[in-house]
């Protein structure tokens, strides 16, 4: 643990958000800097919990396989600084997620399930059975919850669990592992579903609400 500690003072360094000169190769050097040394003094399996900034998670990820992870958490949640109009101060508040948040996270998963063999952990937005059941057919192979369990208590989690039996009982699943990954991007028959061309479609599908005209 001492050795760790001399050079984690190193890893400890803190970039600010805004120094022009840090480069983005310089902050996946240091993440996963700071994988290979907490590899050197734990024995359990690792997962590592990620932004969903990088320019290309999927090269980062193949590089934390190498580091020697043992999985990715997809993906870390910070919080926002938030300006408070009363007061003209800058506040920090929980901001909890909705299911709304639940595609950023299930996109990344069903394109990199298939490209890693790490496990992968989904976690953000999950409040219902309906949420886990997408990140599982995208590939997941975890699925956490903590926004609703906090707004529901943890009784929330039995309610997920009996909804996602009941779902799949309905659409004859056996197992989890029947259905896990099932719709990830190379299960697809379009994998370009899961591609930002797929954007374009979706706009040309929006519909305005009624009575509002552009
Ligand atoms: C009050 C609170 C505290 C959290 N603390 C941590 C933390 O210490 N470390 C961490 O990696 N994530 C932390 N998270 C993020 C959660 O683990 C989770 O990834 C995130 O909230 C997204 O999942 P959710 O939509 O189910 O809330 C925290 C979330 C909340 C709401």
């Amino acid at each position: 643990m001492q050795e760790a500690g001399a050079d984690a003072l190193e890893l400890n360094a803190w970039f600010m958000p805004g120094d022009t000169n840090v480069t983005g190769e310089a902050l996946e050097d240091h993440y996963l800097a700071l994988l290979r040394e907490l590899k050197t003094v734990v024995s359990i399996p690792v997962s590592m919990k990620l932004s969903p900034f990088f320019s290309s998670l999927p090269n980062f990820v193949q590089q934390a396989e190498q580091a020697g992870a043992a999985g990715v958490s997809l993906f870390n949640r910070f919080f926002q600084p938030d300006i408070d109009l009363a007061s003209l101060t800058v506040v920090d508040r929980v901001q909890l997620s909705s299911s709304a948040d639940v595609l950023l996270t299930m996109r990344w998963i069903a394109i990199l399930r298939g490209r890693t063999s790490l496990t992968l952990a989904a976690t953000g937005g999950v409040h219902k059975a309906e949420d886990a059941l997408k990140m599982l057919l995208a590939g997941a192979d975890v699925v956490h919850m903590a926004s609703a369990l906090l707004l529901n208590g943890p009784q929330a989690l039995k309610v997920v669990l009996s909804e996602i039996n009941e779902w799949m009982e309905t659409h004859e699943y056996e197992s989890v592992a029947q259905l896990k990954g099932s719709m990830s991007q190379q299960n697809l028959p379009n994998p370009s579903a899961f591609a930002r061309a797929a954007y374009l479609n979706a706009l040309d599908s929006f519909t305005p609400p009624v009575g509002v005209r552009y």
